[in-house]
């Protein structure tokens, strides 16, 4: 290495803070810091700001009503329509300019412009209504990253049906599930997708998962994407796709006119207790939120070509690939595959083919970057590159630096935004045209976000202490409650904290089950769950949900789950498992189990190690110490053991790991 690249490798090492770059901060969408006290001062009235970014069919005539907290309602009194507010408002002036470039697998590409995007969804919009869906009804769209999924959403969203997307890599089992607790009969799938450049089907997994749908079901309709590769069964009354779209060509559907608080999406989410929870956002708090955030953090801009690489399966896609982007008119790019498909250097082709300006990806994948090597984003001109983001997990300060200095040349902001599906968009993170920042740390709250670091009784806690993050205040884009389930909304996000039998909203605080550090300039560090929830490659597992998948392959007796380091997924699934009599912990238990939890949930929740047990640790009273056992995996120190019934089980288990 040079010299100079030595030195300067040596500079990026012990800086702790990092300023926005001049040229970012002279053209950035925000960038006079008195916004934070303009937010405050104004509040809850600053929230106008992100109304103010939709065409709205009626004017609401009240910001807040919080007359019936925790159950608060944004925009009141205004009507709207998603779709119109993502499409036919860009018609006159960026019709002909791309509202998604999709690009394949293989290479093969699409681009849709605005008024492209605006006919496909309008036509698909009258296929929907055709098959007797009719305004609330949920529709569920179980579909990889094609555009017919953006384009299904946004047709739902044109005739009010709120749409629940489940993402592509669940199981069967995962679908039905959800298509029965959202009581959803009409669903929108795919014959199946690319993965490393094979045919993956997914017509099967789908019909496998209506197969255990205790309801009707009205309509299937199928997407063709593997075209010759695959022929799909369609033996059921299926609809094709394609010949839906033909046989509406030219349809025009009047946007549904919404009520603010009218239900845009469901969004499942894993929780502490086995069953997803159903999450429900609206109209206008979503989608202002998700445009306002678009809009400060993101620094989008109609001009922009603008990438989230996460799945539209997940919220961030929801939020960050569809409904913020296109409601700012930008260009959002959508990519089907996988990273490292032909080659390692995949996104950085795409980044400069496109001359991507910001890019918004999990720090799971930038550490598989770094393993891989510098090399593969030498290999291309990433100059067109203005503002770098990260979601979904904690990032630690070397893949924090790596990113600033190998894909952002030392010259792009990076947001790392901490934020839930609940919250619906960004909660937690600096402005990029404003604030410094601090590699690990996503930085302050929002302006008009009150988030604080409280210890268990919900004190504040001083800066340099650990504790729990709340939200003190409600925001436009949170989420309204858990479908048809007030009390488990209550009791899951707001009991821990709150006088539950209080009129006043002050009185009510939402957790969002992490934990958290504040320090002295009040940015706040983003620990983890505190939950049993894990966090594997960004996505959010339940431990609930996988200890039950692997208690119902026969031959386990008992079963628990927890979360060990991965350098790459952040974390990875451990199970410990004790087998019925007359089973042993051999290869085939060992493969069954692993099949049994890629039924039950799907193949990101594969056990990275199984350890056969004859015991679990367990307190006197019975509880199973799930501290130890993630301490086992981590290999860690052990914490107390003194507590324990059976303390000898804890070195067999913990050889076993090391084996
Ligand atoms: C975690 C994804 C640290 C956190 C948008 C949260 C983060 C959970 C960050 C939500 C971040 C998300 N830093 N942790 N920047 N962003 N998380 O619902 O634990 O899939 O509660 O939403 O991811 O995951 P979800």
């Amino acid at each position: 290495m040079p010299d100079d690249t030595v030195e300067l490798e040596a500079r990026l090492e012990e800086a702790e803070s990092f300023e926005p770059p001049e040229s970012f901060v002279a053209q950035a969408n925000v960038a006079d810091e008195e916004i934070y006290e303009e937010f405050e001062e104004n509040w809850p009235e600053c929230w106008e700001r992100a109304g103010d970014l939709l065409d709205w069919k009626e004017d609401y005539d009240t910001v807040l009503d919080d007359g019936n907290a925790p159950f608060y309602e944004w925009f009141t009194g205004g009507s709207l329509n998603a779709s119109a507010n993502c499409l036919d408002r860009h018609l006159d002036d960026r019709g002909d300019e791309p509202a998604i470039e999709w690009i394949g697998e293989l290479g093969d590409t699409r681009t849709y412009t605005y008024s492209d995007l605006h006919r496909e969804v309008n036509e698909f919009s009258a296929a929907l209504r055709e098959q007797g869906v009719e305004e609330d009804d949920v529709v569920t769209l179980y579909m990889p990253m094609v555009p017919e999924l953006p384009i299904a959403m946004l047709a739902c969203a044109r005739i009010g049906a709120p749409h629940s997307v489940v993402f592509a890599g669940f199981s069967a089992d995962a679908l039905a599930t959800r298509m029965n607790s959202a009581d959803s009969e009409h669903l929108v799938t795919c014959d199946g997708y690319y993965r490393r450049g094979d045919p993956l089907q997914h017509k099967e997994k789908a019909d496998e998962g209506l197969g255990g749908v205790d309801h009707d079901v009205e309509s299937v309709i199928v997407v063709n994407r593997l075209g010759d590769e695959y022929d799909h069964p369609m033996e059921n009354g299926e609809l094709d796709y394609d010949e839906l779209i033909s046989e509406h060509e030219g349809a025009e559907v009047e946007p549904v006119t919404r009520d603010a608080e009218d239900m845009l999406f469901l969004m499942y989410t894993s929780g502490t207790t086995g069953q997803p929870k159903g999450v429900k956002h609206t109209t206008a708090g979503y989608l202002s939120y998700a445009a306002w955030t678009s809009h400060a953090v993101l620094d989008i801009k109609p001009e922009d070509t603008y990438w989230c690489s996460a799945d539209i399966g997940w919220i961030t896609g929801h939020s960050y690939i569809v409904y913020g982007p296109l409601a700012l008119g930008t260009t959002s790019v959508m990519y089907e595959g996988t990273p490292d498909y032909p080659d390692k250097d995949r996104l950085w082709e795409i980044v400069e083919e496109y001359e991507v300006d910001q890019l918004y990806t999990a720090p799971t994948a930038i550490r598989a970057f770094m393993k891989w090597g510098s090399e593969y984003p030498e290999r291309h001109d990433l100059s067109s590159l203005r503002l770098l983001g990260t979601v979904g997990e904690p990032i630690n300060p070397r893949a924090w630096k790596w990113y600033y200095k190998h894909i952002g040349n030392e010259d792009c902001p990076i947001v790392d935004t901490w934020w839930q599906t609940e919250t619906g968009g960004m909660m937690v993170t600096t402005l990029p045209g404003i604030g410094t920042m601090k590699p690990g740390s996503a930085g302050p709250p929002l302006p008009g976000i009150d988030a604080k670091v409280v210890d268990t009784k919900g004190e504040e806690v001083g800066a340099g202490r650990a504790g729990y993050l709340t939200v003190n205040k409600p925001w436009p884009g949170m989420l309204r409650t858990l479908y048809n389930n007030d009390e488990r909304f209550i009791s899951e996000y707001w009991a821990e904290y709150s006088d539950t039998e209080s009129d006043d909203p002050a009185d009510w605080v939402y957790f969002p089950e992490d934990g958290a550090k504040l320090d002295e300039d009040g940015y706040i560090t983003v620990l983890g769950r505190v939950d049993d929830v894990l966090n594997v490659s960004g996505h959010r597992l339940g431990t609930m949900e996988i200890e039950s998948a692997i208690v119902g392959v026969e031959g386990v007796a008992e079963a628990a789950v927890v979360g060990g380091h991965h350098d790459v997924k952040g974390e990875a699934v451990y199970a410990y498992v004790i087998t019925e009599e007359g089973y042993d912990g051999g290869d085939d238990l060992h493969e069954r189990i692993v099949a049994g939890v890629e039924d039950a949930i799907g193949p990101i929740a594969r056990p990275e190690e199984i350890v056969f047990t004859p015991e679990l640790p367990k307190t006197r009273s019975g509880k199973i110490m799930r501290r130890l056992l993630e301490d086992i995996a981590n290999e860690e120190e052990l914490g107390d053991t003194s507590t324990l019934r059976n303390p000898e089980v804890v070195e067999d288990i913990q050889k076993k790991v090391q084996e």
